[in-house]
């Protein structure tokens, strides 16, 4: 969580260059807008009420909308681990794929709809959020969704569906497919202005019951296709940051996040 909240902080300092704890003004203020699925989502709607300093979440109430109740990581890092005001713009949609024309989710808002939405809503600066490329940051954890509940029964299982791809598509010709779209996605954040971007990988779900459920087979082959999945995704960053020498991209292991993991193996896989 050190991480994150240095991360985040980071972008208070750049724009406060003298002074590495901007306590005092809310001239620091952080505009956050993350995409993903359902570890990220707080069920934010772009037309509800919008995040301001008194309700940095917007909508809904800090602790509601989560998929598992409570507060996830984008609560936390927003009006807990912030080191200055950071404002909330969570388009993350339970349930979400990169794209569901490569690998279907459970839900039609895909990580390529969530960015159509920031397009429409908020690309342009609007007056209600004025963010800039120095005081925005772009948060992006997917690669990881539920399976449609229509095929597993009541119960919510979790499980990896690069993932859905993993049981049918080669890794090393597969993922490098997935990252490539998910690039794209970026390429357009940063088009509309967008220069610090964060991303999450994917957690150790091989070592979730689901999996171990199936077998040793099973684990490790989802191990595998998990581990090229992150390798290309620490590439794209790598080319990313090559080709746009002004943006500034990091990822956070999630392994290393170890309050996020723990929280979303008990609440999420387990349930
Ligand atoms: C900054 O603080 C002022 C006065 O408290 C407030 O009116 C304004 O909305 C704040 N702006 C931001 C972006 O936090
Ligand atoms: C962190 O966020 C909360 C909620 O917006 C705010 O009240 C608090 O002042 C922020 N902390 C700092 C150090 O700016
Ligand atoms: C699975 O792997 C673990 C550790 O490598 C081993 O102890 C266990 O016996 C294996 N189970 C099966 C069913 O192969």
């Amino acid at each position: 969580m050190k991480l994150l909240n240095s991360w985040l902080m980071a972008s208070a300092i750049s724009t406060v260059a003298a002074r590495p704890w901007p306590r005092a003004a809310n001239t620091t203020s952080t505009y956050f807008f993350t995409f993903g699925n359902s570890y990220t989502q707080t069920g934010f709607s772009t037309t509800g009420e919008q995040p301001s300093p008194s309700n940095p979440m917007g909508n809904p109430a800090l602790g509601t909308g989560t998929t598992t109740g409570g507060e996830n990581w984008v609560g936390y890092l927003t009006t807990a681990q912030n080191a200055s005001l950071v404002l909330s713009y969570n388009l993350a949609v339970g349930g979400a794929s990169i794209d569901n024309s490569l690998v279907q989710g459970s839900t039609d808002v895909d990580l390529a709809s969530q960015v159509d939405i920031f397009d429409e809503t908020y690309s342009s600066k609007p007056a209600s959020a004025p963010w800039s490329a120095e005081n925005s940051v772009f948060g992006f954890w997917i690669g990881i969704n539920e399976r449609n509940p229509s095929e597993t029964g009541p119960v919510l299982t979790v499980e990896l569906s690069i993932g859905n791809a993993f049981y049918n598509t080669d890794a090393d010709t597969f993922t490098p497919q997935l990252i490539a779209r998910l690039a794209s996605l970026v390429e357009r954040i940063y088009s509309a202005g967008g220069r610090k971007f964060l991303f999450l990988n994917v957690p150790p779900t091989s070592r979730s019951p689901m999996f171990i459920d199936q077998g040793n087979a099973t684990v490790e082959q989802h191990a595998a296709y998990l581990a090229v999945y992150n390798r290309n995704l620490e590439a794209m960053v790598d080319g990313f940051k090559t080709n746009h020498t002004d943006s500034v991209l990091s990822i956070v292991a999630v392994l290393v996040v170890v309050s996020i993991v723990v929280s979303l193996r008990r609440r999420v896989f387990l349930c």
